[in-house]
């Protein structure tokens, strides 16, 4: 049965392959976002389906996001919200808290006001594996207690919480995905994304924060939608939280760069700093358990290194079109 769903942060990096699969699969869907590190141009494909309404508002706005949705619920209901718009700047949520506390937090808690009055019965909500912190163990769904080491990680934190009370009061059914570092086109930000446009100002030298032996799993976005729609339409529980992501090996910073420069900038010399962290509130090493996830019966189709090569290619040739 095809859903009506709305999509916070549809302009965005994963917002807009979003909404480019749910259409592909005959959703009808309403795409809210203010344009702040989304734009227009991830929505290309998406624009031309009659299928798709696109608002740009801030879902923080409550007074015109009710009115969005009320309008948008005339000739049928929504039958549930996908929840992307956040701060995904993890740096910048470092420097000034009020970011995180703004898009990240009070984002969910504007939305979930909205879904309560306009009756949406179902959430899906893009967490973080940041709210895991650093961790002496594996991040498995049922770690705990948890200590997130940035605002941003925090304000997720924190909205999954929210989320879990307006699921007493009144919503059906959640759906909490915490995924990890997840790449490919249409970046808005990440590694890739500054390495690839650091080369393009300096095609000599490419400057990496941090010695490069920081390692992370790195999700390819293709895999993360497709993870996200298996798990919807495969669990019955009211509160479904799942870790997403691959499991089977990770990439260094290092390698994240040599590969950037081999396919922008052959000869370019590559300068390191210094420490193994990028920047406060990274967590430099993890250990991310996909097991639940397994168990459900999905599997990544790609590697770190793999979901890493895929996407610098398709940065690579959007940013400087070869
Ligand atoms: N990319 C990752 O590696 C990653 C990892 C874990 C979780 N996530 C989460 O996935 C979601 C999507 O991330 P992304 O990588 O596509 O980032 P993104 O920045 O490309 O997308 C987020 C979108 O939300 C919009 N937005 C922010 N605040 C808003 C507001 N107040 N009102 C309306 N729109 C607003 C932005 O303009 C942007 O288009 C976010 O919730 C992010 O925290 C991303």
């Amino acid at each position: 049965m095809s859903e009506k769903c709305l999509v916070t942060g549809a302009a965005g990096f994963i917002g807009s392959h979003l909404v480019d699969a749910l259409l592909a699969r005959g959703d009808s869907v309403v795409g809210v976002d203010n344009l702040k590190l989304g734009t227009r141009k991830n929505l290309a494909v998406a624009l031309g389906n009659s299928r798709f309404t696109f608002h740009e508002a801030d879902v923080n706005d409550v007074p015109r996001l009710n009115e969005i949705v009320e309008k948008e619920s005339a000739s049928s209901r929504f039958t549930v919200a996908w929840h992307l718009a956040a701060n995904s700047d993890i740096r910048a949520g470092v420097t000034d808290s009020d970011v995180d506390l703004r898009d990240t937090f009070l984002t969910t808690h504007n939305l979930l006001k909205v879904m309560r009055e306009q009756k949406i019965p179902r959430l899906a909500f893009a967490s973080t594996s940041a709210i895991y912190g650093v961790l002496p163990g594996a991040m498995r769904e049922d770690a705990g207690p948890l200590h997130p080491i940035s605002n941003y990680g925090a304000m997720k934190l924190a909205s999954e919480a929210a989320i879990s009370a307006a699921l007493e009061a009144f919503l059906e059914r959640v759906w909490i995905f915490r995924f990890p570092n997840v790449v490919g086109g249409r970046a808005t930000h990440g590694a890739i994304y500054d390495f690839v446009h650091k080369l393009l100002k300096n095609p000599a030298e490419l400057e990496v924060l941090g010695d490069g032996s920081q390692e992370k799993p790195y999700f390819h976005v293709a895999d993360l939608i497709e993870a996200m729609l298996f798990i919807t339409g495969r669990t019955e529980e009211r509160l479904n939280f799942f870790n997403i992501g691959t499991a089977d090996n990770v990439t260094s910073v290092r390698q994240l760069a040599e590969a950037v420069v081999k396919r922008q900038s052959p000869g370019a010399t590559i300068q390191y700093g210094t420490g193994n962290k990028g920047w406060v509130g990274d967590v430099p090493k993890f250990n991310y358990s996909i097991e639940k996830l397994k168990k459900l019966g999905w599997k990544p189709r790609l590697t770190s290194n793999q979901a890493v090569d895929r996407s610098v290619d398709e940065i690579v040739r959007e940013v400087t079109g070869r």
